[in-house]
């Protein structure tokens, strides 16, 4: 029998190879992960303002004329505005570049940030298109709920190394307003206000992280 030249059987395995992987990861990453969530209903935006955040009234609270001026009263529809203006700063400003939303099931995340990531918080209008991440300059946000107050968060937006010495976040100026006169602090404006916001609602669904094991009680039997 004729043997065919070793370039031409080479070439059909590669071939063979390429279509069976393509068709593989078609079934990983598209088909499974459609199975494993098509039961997993699509929460929308007005839905989650049902409740809003004490952090939101805070806001109202804090800042009663900048907040009165951008988004009124503090309620679930001036919620669901701050929520999508949010979000759409995070896209815009490329927050994504630098934090994940996606808390993996490596590396002891857990103990950092939390219970790993779930397809249910995922599945709302406000990860459409979704913002899991591709790499991590910052840390992890989508556990951010609580973590700083909101005094915090408008310093650290405003220039990050007043409250991060060594932070290499650049520094958003854009979201405040210039003092009404010299001297004043710098007030947020509708976004700095959207955005905090939206930082603060990331993972407040979840249950707050148990308190760090101390050295003395680790130490203990
Ligand atoms: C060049 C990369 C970079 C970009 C872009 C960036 N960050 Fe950060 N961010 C960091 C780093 C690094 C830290 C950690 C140091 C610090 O707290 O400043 C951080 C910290 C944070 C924290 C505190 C997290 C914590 O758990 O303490 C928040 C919240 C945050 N960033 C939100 C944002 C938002 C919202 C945007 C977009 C408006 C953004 N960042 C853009 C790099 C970045």
């Amino acid at each position: 029998m004729e043997q065919r030249p070793v370039i031409e059987r080479f070439a059909t395995v590669t071939l063979v190879a390429g279509v069976g992987f393509f068709g593989l990861s078609v079934l990983l990453f598209a088909w499974l992960p459609f199975q494993l969530t098509r039961q997993v209903p699509m929460v929308t935006v007005e839905e989650i303002a049902k409740q809003p955040i004490p952090e939101f009234y805070d806001l109202a609270r804090r800042y009663p004329e900048q907040f009165m001026k951008y988004f009124g009263e503090p309620n679930s529809e001036s919620y669901a505005r701050a929520l999508r203006m949010g979000r759409d700063i995070y896209i815009a400003e490329a927050c994504w570049h630098c934090h994940s939303q996606f808390v993996r099931p490596v590396s002891n995340e857990d103990i950092r940030f939390g219970r790993v990531s779930y397809a249910a918080e995922h599945q709302n209008e406000l990860q459409l298109p979704q913002l899991l991440g591709t790499r991590r300059v910052g840390p992890d946000l989508i556990r951010s709920a609580g973590k700083h107050g909101n005094d915090w968060h408008a310093a650290h937006f405003y220039e990050p190394r007043w409250v991060v010495p060594t932070s290499v976040m650049p520094s958003y100026k854009w979201f405040f307003d210039p003092p009404a006169k010299p001297g004043d602090p710098p007030q947020p404006n509708a976004r700095g206000l959207a955005i905090i916001n939206y930082v603060q609602w990331l993972g407040s669904w979840a249950e707050p992280l148990p308190p760090p094991i101390l050295p003395a009680q680790a130490a203990q039997p």
